[in-house]
């Protein structure tokens, strides 16, 4: 993997513990989350129908749509809660000093 596959998407006092926000990677919408202070990014759509899963909620290590109430696990991506059944794509995410940088995972 080339170095310049990770792209920097915020600061790492951009969001704090339990938040999360939009942010995109080349043309990927990517949901970025802060849990308990690790980084993690997914895919921003749900992969039951067409919704921001940066507009759900987090609770604990799960992140719950806003249409439908499915949930995934944030460090996997994995359903969690019915109506999802399909895992939601995740992104590597490395710390380089203050910027919080992501790259597709496999890319
Ligand atoms: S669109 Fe996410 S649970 Fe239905």
């Amino acid at each position: 993997m080339a170095e310049d596959d990770f792209a920097t998407v915020a600061r790492t006092t951009t969001l704090a513990p339990g938040e999360m926000m939009y942010v995109e990677v080349g043309d990927e919408p990517v949901c970025l989350i802060n849990l308990d202070g690790a980084f993690y990014a997914i895919s921003d759509i749900c992969t039951h129908e067409e919704a921001s899963l940066s507009d759900g909620e987090i609770t604990g290590d799960e992140i719950e749509c806003p249409l439908h109430g499915g949930a995934f696990e944030i460090r996997t991506g994995q359903p969690v809660s019915f109506p999802v059944v399909v895992p939601v794509e995740t992104f590597r995410v490395r710390v380089v000093g203050d910027e919080v940088q992501v790259v597709r995972t496999g890319s």
